[in-house]
This record gives structure tokens, C-alpha cells and sequence, in this order.
């Protein structure tokens, strides 16, 4: 059976093998990867112009120029990627109940105990935290951003907002690097097969029943059973 996840209507180019899901259209996939390569481009020539020490990342990435002149251009494809991302995904990502008695629940998270969690659907409280947070962050690092990009543009009775801008560009750039590990951490090593879903679309129904018990149940109708 071919299961597309709401609110996406099935199309013959994104039919998957029976028994799977299809998690992410191939849309949300090609925004994902645009948002997720334009921001590592930025993070590690961002580090280069912050310290000295990290000064060869810029310079493996073609010179200390390049990298200057590229910084800012590419963090519009990542405001771009992620302002889409907000459109594709902002409805689903709603904190319900559910969601905070996860974060209360999280120590068994962490055990994986997962039969003594809430209900989870398409995202976890975490997947929608980091949803959030990226959200956030990438408006504050693009404006702080704009500031710095054109400095000339700012009258010296204003040169405050190049203070504070250079100081929320550092901090929410520091705030996505946690994001950013702890995203990855979970999407490679800890949820197995969640790295697929964003290559390939798809996931096995295990997947769904295991990590997103409420999802399945939306999808199929009934909930999983508990091994
Ligand atoms: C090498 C970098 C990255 C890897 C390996 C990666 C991996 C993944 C994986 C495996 C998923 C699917 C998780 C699931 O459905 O259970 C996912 C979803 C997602 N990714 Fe990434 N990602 C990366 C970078 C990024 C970046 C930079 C952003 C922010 C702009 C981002 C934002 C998201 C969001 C919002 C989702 C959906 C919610 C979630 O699963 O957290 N990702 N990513």
C-alpha cells in the first residue's frame, strides 16, 4: 500500500515500494538540501572571519576573499531555503499538549523508552523545537546580517545597530551550531532510517510506528501495537 503524508496528494512520481511511507515530496526534500548546504557553506566561512584559528576553513573554500564575497550571497539562499521550509512545514509544526508532555517525558526519550511517551505525530517536540529555532535564528542572521553587509547605508548616529547586529549575528549562529549538531546526531545516528527519508522520501512502516506512533495512526487509521 502507498501511503503519501499529509497534506500531500499521491503522484505517480512519488509513489514509493509497498510497505513504505512516503515522508518527505520531493519538494521538501530539494528545500531541505538547499536550506542544509547553503548553511553549512556559511557556518564554516562564518567561523573563518570570526577567528583567526579557523582562518583556513576560508582559505580551503578559495581564499579569503571568495569567501567574503560568497558569505552573504549564499545566506539568501538559506533565508530562502528556510522562509520556504516555514511554508511547507509551519502548520505541522503548531506546540501542541502533547508536544510539552514530551519535553516532560524526555528523560525517557533519552532512555529509549519509547512506549512511556505521549503520542507523537509527523514531528517530535524536539523536530519542531529545532523547526522553530531555525526559524528564528535564520530571520536574526539575515537582518543582522543586511547590516552588515552594508555598513555604508547606516548614518554614524545609528552605528549602535552595527554593534548589536554583530553581536545577534554571532549569538544566533552560535544557537544554530547546537541545533544544527544535535539535528544531525538525530537524524543520522540516532533515529535510524530518518537520513533515507530526506534522500529518498521514503521510510518502512517500523519507522512510523516506532517514532511517529500518531502519524501512522493518522495515515492508516489505527494505531500500532506495542511489542
Ligand atoms: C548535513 C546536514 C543535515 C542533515 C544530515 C540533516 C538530516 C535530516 C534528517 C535525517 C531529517 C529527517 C528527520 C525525520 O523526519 O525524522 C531532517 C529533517 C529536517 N531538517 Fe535536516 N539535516 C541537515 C541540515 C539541516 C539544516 C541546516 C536545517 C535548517 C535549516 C534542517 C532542518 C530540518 C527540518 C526543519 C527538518 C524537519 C523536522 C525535523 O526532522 O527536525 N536540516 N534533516
Amino acid at each position: 500500500m502507498t501511503v503519501t503524508a499529509p497534506p500531500y496528494r499521491e503522484h505517480p512520481a512519488q509513489a514509493v515500494p509497498p510497505g513504505r511511507i512516503l515522508r518527505y515530496s520531493f519538494r521538501e526534500r530539494v528545500v531541505h538540501w538547499l536550506a542544509a548546504l547553503s548553511y553549512i557553506y556559511c557556518l564554516l566561512t562564518g567561523l573563518a572571519f570570526w577567528s583567526p584559528w579557523l582562518f583556513w576553513l576560508a582559505i580551503a573554500l578559495g581564499g579569503g576573499q571568495i569567501s567574503r564575497m560568497l558569505h552573504p550571497w549564499i545566506g539568501l539562499i538559506f533565508i530562502a531555503g528556510v522562509l520556504q521550509m516555514y511554508g511547507l512545514w509551519a502548520r505541522q509544526m503548531g506546540i501542541t499538549d502533547d508536544d510539552r508532555a514530551w519535553f516532560r517525558s524526555m528523560r525517557y526519550y533519552i532512555r529509549n523508552e519509547d512506549d512511556k511517551m505521549p503520542p507523537v505525530g509527523r514531528y517530535n517536540a524536539g523536530q519542531k523545537l529545532l523547526f522553530w529555532g531555525f526559524f528564528v535564528c535564520g530571520i536574526l542572521l539575515f537582518l543582522s546580517g543586511l547590516v552588515l553587509w552594508f555598513p555604508e547605508y547606516i548614518p554614524w548616529s545609528l552605528r549602535w545597530l552595527r554593534y548589536t547586529a554583530i553581536l545577534i549575528h554571532a549569538s544566533s549562529a552560535l544557537l544554530t551550531i547546537g541545533l544544527f549538531l544535535i539535528h544531525v546526531y538525530m537524524g543520522v545516528f540516532a533515529e535510524r532510517g530518518a537520513f533515507d527519508s530526506v534522500i529518498y522520501g521514503d521510510v518502512t512502516e517500523d519507522f512510523a510506528k516506532r517514532f511517529h506512533p500518531a502519524w501512522y495512526k493518522e495515515l492508516f487509521g489505527s494505531a500500532p501495537r506495542r511489542k
